[in-house]
């Protein structure tokens, strides 16, 4: 059964909120400095650490979440940011109608169902401008679980945006503490 994720921020029950940004997308944005102008999007945003990140590098941010309870409680834990916006909506039904410089992938594609990766990747395609970025954290654990984080593996990645991302590059990122050995972090490019 697909997770009912606003639920799952009623019961307070949101193991993967660690309330900082993924250490592999500090180390990367230390190392990329934020182009002028630079927008980016956050799908599936949660609590809004990531986001916030982005937004603090100077990235014009949009973060968009299905649950309102998590829109609710980011724009509680970061008001008033001019340039960080959250909006509630869902990313594979409807992706923002703008294109973006940046799209941050960090624990949504691994808690969607198997069945709508296609879909994500149709709503990844059409969030991108010419020449835009995705930046992905991924889970190279089993795909078939029980509940979400499913899994995937390289062959999977490449078959899904391969055919129209270019691969920049693949690395082993800093992580959390408990997910050791399970997160691989890839830049694609748009042509
Ligand atoms: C595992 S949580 C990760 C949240 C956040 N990225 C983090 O690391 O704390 C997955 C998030 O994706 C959101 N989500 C699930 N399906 C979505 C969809 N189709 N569109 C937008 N958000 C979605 C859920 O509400 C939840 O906040």
């Amino acid at each position: 059964m697909p997770t009912d994720w606003e639920e799952r921020y009623l019961a307070e029950d949101t193991p993967w909120n660690k309330d900082l940004p993924a250490p592999g997308l500090v180390d990367w944005s230390d190392r990329n400095p934020t182009p002028r102008g630079g927008s980016a999007l956050v799908p599936g945003c949660g609590i809004g650490h990531d986001a916030h990140h982005l937004a603090s590098s100077g990235y014009l941010t949009t973060a968009l979440d299905l649950s309102p309870t998590a829109i609710g409680l980011a724009q509680e834990k970061y008001p008033g940011i001019a340039n960080l916006h959250f909006r509630e909506g869902d990313f594979l039904q409807n992706p923002p109608k703008e294109k973006f410089d940046l799209v941050f992938e960090h624990t949504l594609f691994c808690a969607i169902d198997l069945d709508r990766r296609q879909d994500y990747a149709c709503s990844l395609k059409d969030s991108l401008k010419p020449g835009g970025l995705f930046l992905a954290i991924h889970f190279f654990i089993p795909r078939e679980q029980e509940e979400p984080p499913f899994g995937t593996n390289l062959e999977e990645i490449t078959d899904l945006f391969s055919p129209f991302l270019e691969l920049r590059e693949q690395w082993t990122p800093r992580n959390f503490p408990n997910r050791e050995g399970e997160e691989q972090m890839f830049l694609w490019g748009m042509p």
